[in-house]
C-alpha cells in the first residue's frame, strides 16, 4: 500500500494552486494523462487526493459519514455565512433532518402555486428593465444587447425571492435585502474557502451582513406568529415554522434564518449561472431557440394566436425546454470541485476503472478528497461529441440517449449503459451536475421549475443571437461562470 502519485509542483505551500485554480478542469485532464485516474496535489498546504471517473464519485459521495466529512472541508467558508447550528456547523445527522424540513417547503403544492409567480416577475423584468430597453411597441425590428450574467442574476433572485425566499424578502429586494446580500456574497469567496480569517473589510462586512439578516428573517417571523403580517404563504419560511426534531426539540428561529441564508446562498448563482450559460447557448444555437418556441406554441396557443401560460406540470413535460437545461447543465456544471476531510486512513484503488488488490492507494487522515464530476461528462472516453452542446441527444429515449454515452464497464467486468432517466440516479455515474448521495443537492427540482419557467418566458418574449465567439470558463469565481464578453442580442417578438 503506498500513497497516490503526487503531482508535480515547483513551489512547496503554493503547491498547484494556479494551475488547479485557473483552470481545474484541463488541470486534472492534463493531471490524469500522467497519473492516473487518482493523484494528490498541494492547494496552500493543503494535501487534495483527486479521484476522477464514475468510480472517483462513487468511492467519495458515496463514502462514509465516519471517513469523509464535508462538514469539516466546508464549515469555515460556510458557517460565517450561514449562521451556527445548521448545515455544516453541525453534526451530518443533524443536517439531514435539517434537509427534511425543507424539503416540507418543496412540495409539489408549492411548485403549482411558483410556475405563474416565476412567469410574472420575468415577464414584468423584460418589459421593464433598463437592460432591455429596446423593448418597446415602436422597437419590434430593433436589436439591443444584454449581459446573460447581470440579466440572469437578477431575474434568479427576483423570482427566488417571490416564491420560496417570501414576499417580504422581494419586498424588500430594492431595498435593505439586497446590500445584506451583496455584503454576505462577498464572503463566500474561494479566499474565504481558502484563508478563513484574514483582517479584510470583505470579511468585516460579511460578519455584519450575517447579524442583520439573520435579524430580517427573524423579524418576519415574528410577524407572522403575532398576526402582524399573514401566514398563509407557500414560501419556505411557512414550511420551518412549527417544525421539530426528532427529539421533540423545536426548530429555533435562529435556525431558520440561517436555513434561509443557506438556501438563498446555495440556490442564487448555481442557477443564476446555468441560466445564463442556457441563453448564451441558446443565442450561439437559434435553432434549438426556436424549437422551443415552436413547443410552446404547440402546448399552450390559444385560437388568437396569444399563448396561455404553462402549469408547473405542463412545465416538466416539455421535452425540449427538458433536454436544453440537462445539456447545459452536462457542460457547465456550475459546481467543479466536491470536497470532504479525511477522518479516517481510506483505502482506494490504484486503478479506479480495473481495480486490483495489487494496487491500492492510501489516503491518510488529514488529507482531504475531491470529486469532478464535470470531468466525466465532458470526457470522451464517456461521451460522443463530448464538447458539443447538443440538447437532442437527451430526448430520443429509444436510441440516441443511449448512442451518446459510451460503455462504461463496471466492477465486475459487465459492460453498463447510461440511457436516459438513469443517468442523474446513484453515486456512480457519469452525470451528476447535482451532486450524489447524502449531500445530493435539495434544490435539483426547485432549479429546475425555476429555470423552466424563466427560460420558456424568455423565449416567448425575445429571439437571441450571439454577436462574439462563444465565452471562455472563468474558473476564479466559486461558481464556473462565462468571462466576458458575455452580451446577447435579442429582439422582441411580435405578439
Ligand atoms: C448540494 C448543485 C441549486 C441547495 C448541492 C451539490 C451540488 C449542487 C453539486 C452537492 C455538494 C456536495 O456534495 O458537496 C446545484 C446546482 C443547482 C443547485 C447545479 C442549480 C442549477 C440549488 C438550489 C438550492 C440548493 C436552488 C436551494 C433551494 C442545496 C443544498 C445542498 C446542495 C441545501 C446540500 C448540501 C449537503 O447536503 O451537503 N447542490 N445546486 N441547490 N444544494 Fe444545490
Amino acid at each position: 500500500k503506498s500513497l497516490p502519485p503526487e503531482v508535480f509542483h515547483w513551489l512547496p505551500w503554493i503547491g498547484s494552486a494556479p494551475g488547479y485554480g485557473n483552470d481545474p478542469v484541463n488541470f486534472f485532464f492534463k493531471c490524469r494523462e500522467k497519473y492516473g485516474e487518482v493523484f494528490t496535489f498541494i492547494l496552500f498546504g493543503r494535501k487534495v487526493t483527486v479521484a476522477l471517473g464514475p468510480k472517483g464519485n462513487n468511492m467519495i459521495l458515496g463514502g462514509k459519514v465516519a471517513n469523509l466529512s464535508a462538514e469539516d472541508a466546508y464549515t469555515h467558508l460556510t458557517t460565517p455565512v450561514f449562521g451556527k447550528d445548521v448545515v455544516y456547523d453541525v453534526p451530518n445527522d443533524v443536517f439531514m433532518e435539517q434537509k427534511k424540513f425543507v424539503k416540507v417547503g418543496l412540495s409539489t403544492e408549492n411548485f403549482r402555486a411558483y410556475v405563474p409567480m416565476i412567469e410574472r416577475e420575468v415577464a414584468e423584468f423584460v418589459e421593464r428593465d433598463p437592460s432591455f430597453r429596446t423593448y418597446q411597441m415602436d422597437d419590434i425590428n430593433e436589436w439591443g444587447q444584454f449581459d446573460a450574467v447581470k440579466v440572469l442574476q437578477e431575474i434568479t433572485i427576483l423570482t427566488a425571492s417571490r416564491t420560496l425566499q417570501g414576499k417580504e424578502v422581494r419586498e424588500n429586494l430594492d431595498k435593505t435585502f439586497s446590500q445584506l446580500y451583496n455584503d454576505l456574497d462577498g464572503g463566500f469567496t474561494p479566499l474565504n474557502f481558502l484563508f478563513p480569517n484574514l483582517p479584510l473589510e470583505s470579511y468585516r462586512k460579511r460578519d455584519r451582513a450575517q447579524k442583520k439578516m439573520t435579524e430580517f428573517y427573524v423579524n418576519i417571523l415574528k410577524k407572522r406568529a403575532d398576526g402582524t403580517s399573514t401566514n398563509d404563504e407557500t414560501d419556505m419560511l411557512a414550511a420551518l415554522q412549527n417544525q421539530s426534531y426528532r427529539s421533540g426539540r423545536a426548530l429555533p428561529e435562529h435556525e431558520i434564518a440561517h436555513i434561509m441564508i443557506a438556501l438563498l446562498m446555495a440556490g442564487q448563482h448555481t442557477s443564476a449561472t446555468t441560466g445564463a450559460w442556457a441563453i448564451l447557448r441558446l443565442a450561439e444555437n437559434p435553432d434549438v431557440a426556436e424549437a422551443m418556441y415552436q413547443e410552446q406554441i404547440k402546448h399552450f396557443s390559444n385560437p388568437d394566436g396569444s399563448m396561455r401560460s404553462p402549469t408547473y406540470e405542463e412545465i416538466k413535460a416539455l421535452p425540449v425546454l427538458d433536454s436544453v437545461i440537462r445539456e447545459t447543465l452536462r457542460l457547465h456544471p456550475p459546481i467543479h470541485s466536491i470536497m470532504r476531510y479525511v477522518r479516517s486512513d481510506l483505502a482506494v484503488p490504484a486503478t479506479l476503472a480495473a481495480p486490483s488488490k495489487d494496487s491500492v492507494y492510501v489516503v491518510p487522515k488529514g488529507y482531504y478528497v475531491l470529486a469532478c464530476p464535470a470531468i466525466c461528462q465532458i470526457d470522451p472516453l464517456l461521451w460522443q461529441n463530448a464538447d458539443k452542446w447538443d440538447p437532442a441527444r437527451w430526448n430520443d429515449q429509444q436510441g440516441e440517449a443511449q448512442k451518446a454515452f459510451k460503455q462504461y464497464v463496471d466492477e465486475n467486468g459487465e459492460k453498463v449503459d447510461y440511457g436516459f432517466g438513469a443517468v442523474s440516479k446513484g453515486t456512480e455515474s457519469p452525470y451528476q451536475p447535482f451532486g450524489a448521495g447524502r449531500h445530493r443537492c435539495i434544490g435539483e427540482q426547485f432549479a429546475y421549475i425555476q429555470l423552466g419557467t424563466l427560460l420558456a418566458t424568455i423565449v416567448r418574449k425575445i429571439e437571441m443571437r450571439l454577436p462574439t465567439p462563444f465565452p471562455a470558463n472563468n474558473y476564479h469565481t466559486m461558481i464556473t461562470m462565462p468571462k466576458e464578453p458575455r452580451m446577447i442580442s435579442y429582439r422582441r417578438r411580435k405578439f
